[in-house]
């Protein structure tokens, strides 16, 4: 009997769907705990961002609990909308049609479910917005047992309410996971993890953190490191801004991609040199000394050494289409193949050799027998400056070195005799300072023993 065409299309399918077990185990397999958590937080602050776009965030907050059985996150950054819920924040994935919010630090609409399946095997989200209140309430063994069926896949709200009235204020969401995975309940426990995590939270947001946001972690609220760049009568931070067309960048129009790139000098720390990489606001890439940015061979750069400790560089990259970013899945490290960052790459280069120059000098300053140190005076009398508040573009300003004297090559010569001695010689010299007596009697000696005149 001849086989319909739809018979036959049946026939020739092959079913290659993934099973719930596989998709969560390649899911959750490459993503740290603390950066599951992070993303938790990226969530709320792209809610903040929703709630402000004039960027105050004044009296927003994210409060995390854990400890060794149960996590719980919480916040009062709008909540997300029922529809929103519905069709897109629970899906695994962003469907083509759902709109991002402009400039968010969501792109790729994994973070959430992947943080559920990472930490543990029940997990509540319960979501307040001005109109509506939702709880989605699932046992992840269950969910396994369901079935494969694409039904089987959904979730269900246990309870849903719309059409309300609530005060901007009282919107928000709480998210708790239970039934902690195993090696979750040991991480937890760590003090480690936890002052580790806290790290990592001030990093990542040292930004909004900036603007008032309040992240706290089982109480503590989170501080952070403003960035900060030298400024002095003597020493300017470099500034350049520019904009890149998204045809430019992927043949296609699009949101432009802008950015800001600062470099300079702050206070020496040989850990935290190195240039600083932020997506949206999240800082991705901190106090890189690798050629991931611009130091090496390869850009014909020098290797990052603790001369440059003093070097800070800042690079910020916003644009309304995430997509367009030079960043990664899991948001530590920067797609350096990207066009964007290699069209950037090649400014942060050249933004980097003058504040280089300059650290040289500042070495060979240290080193050379001279009494004035206008390189090193420029440091010290310099004083912190917020790069935010730096808005007109100009090159890197640093003090020239002392031209070295005229006259015949110096060598400095030091020994040590004993103090009553050399204050006796001060005397018989009449003179004031221990490094004349020094001077006078090498010159007695000369005059003496190779007939030189004074
Ligand atoms: N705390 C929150 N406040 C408001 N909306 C949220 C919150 N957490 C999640 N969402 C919504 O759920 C969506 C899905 O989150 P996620 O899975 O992390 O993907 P992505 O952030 O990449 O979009 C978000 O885009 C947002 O619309
Ligand atoms: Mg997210």
């Amino acid at each position: 009997m001849a086989l319909t065409s739809s018979q036959k299309s049946q026939q020739t399918l092959i079913n290659a769907s993934p099973t719930k077990e596989f998709f969560i185990h390649m899911l959750t397999r490459d993503i740290l705990i603390s950066r599951a958590i992070i993303d938790l937080v990226d969530n709320s602050v792209d809610g903040a961002r929703r709630l402000r776009p004039t960027g105050n965030y004044d009296g927003l907050w994210v409060r995390i609990e854990l400890d060794a059985k149960h996590f719980r996150i919480a916040d009062n950054c709008g909540g997300i909308p029922v529809d929103v819920a519905r069709d897109y924040a629970f899906r695994f994935g962003r469907p083509k049609e759902a709109q991002g919010t402009p400039g968010s630090m969501g792109q790729f609409g994994v973070g959430m479910k992947r943080t559920f399946f990472r930490l543990g095997r029940h997990f509540v989200v319960r979501s307040t917005t001005e109109d509506s209140r939702f709880t989605v309430d699932v046992d992840v063994d269950e969910w396994l047992a369901d079935g494969e069926s694409p039904e089987n896949w959904h979730f269900k709200f246990s309870a849903l309410e719309t059409g309300l009235h609530i005060k901007k204020k009282d919107t928000g969401t709480i998210i708790e996971v239970n039934r902690l995975l195993p090696n979750v309940m040991d991480t937890f426990t760590l003090e480690n993890f936890k002052s580790r995590l806290v790290a990592e939270l001030s990093h990542a947001h040292a930004l909004i953190l900036d603007r008032e946001f309040s992240i706290t972690l089982n109480g503590i609220p989170i501080k952070h490191d403003p960035q900060q760049l030298f400024t002095s009568r003597e020493i300017k931070p470099g500034y350049v801004e520019k904009s890149y067309p998204s045809e430019v960048l992927v043949g296609k129009p699009g949101p432009p991609v802008r950015v800001k790139l600062y470099a300079g000098v702050s206070e020496r720390s040989l850990h935290d040199g190195g240039w600083y990489i932020f997506c949206n606001g999240r800082l991705i890439l901190r106090a890189d000394q690798t050629d991931s940015t611009v130091w090496n061979e390869r850009h014909q750069m020098p290797a990052y050494r603790p001369d440059f400790a003093y070097f800070r560089g800042y690079a910020y990259f916003d644009c309304d289409d995430g997509a367009l970013l030079p960043w990664t899945t899991t948001k530590t490290g920067v797609d350096v193949d990207s066009p964007i960052y290699k069209a950037v790459q090649r400014e942060m280069i050249e933004m980097t050799r003058p504040v280089l120059a300059f650290l040289t000098n500042l070495v060979k300053e240290k080193s050379a027998a001279v009494a004035v140190r206008p390189l090193e005076r420029s440091i010290t009398t310099a004083s912190a400056t917020q790069v935010q508040t730096i808005t007109k573009p100009h090159p890197f300003v640093a003090p020239l070195p002392t031209p070295a004297p005229a006259g015949p090559k110096m060598q400095k010569i030091q020994y040590s005799k004993p103090v009553a001695e050399v204050e006796k010689a001060r005397q018989l010299l009449k003179v004031k300072s221990f490094t004349t007596v020094g001077e006078k009697t090498f010159e007695y000696f000369m005059r003496y023993e190779a007939g030189e005149d004074e």
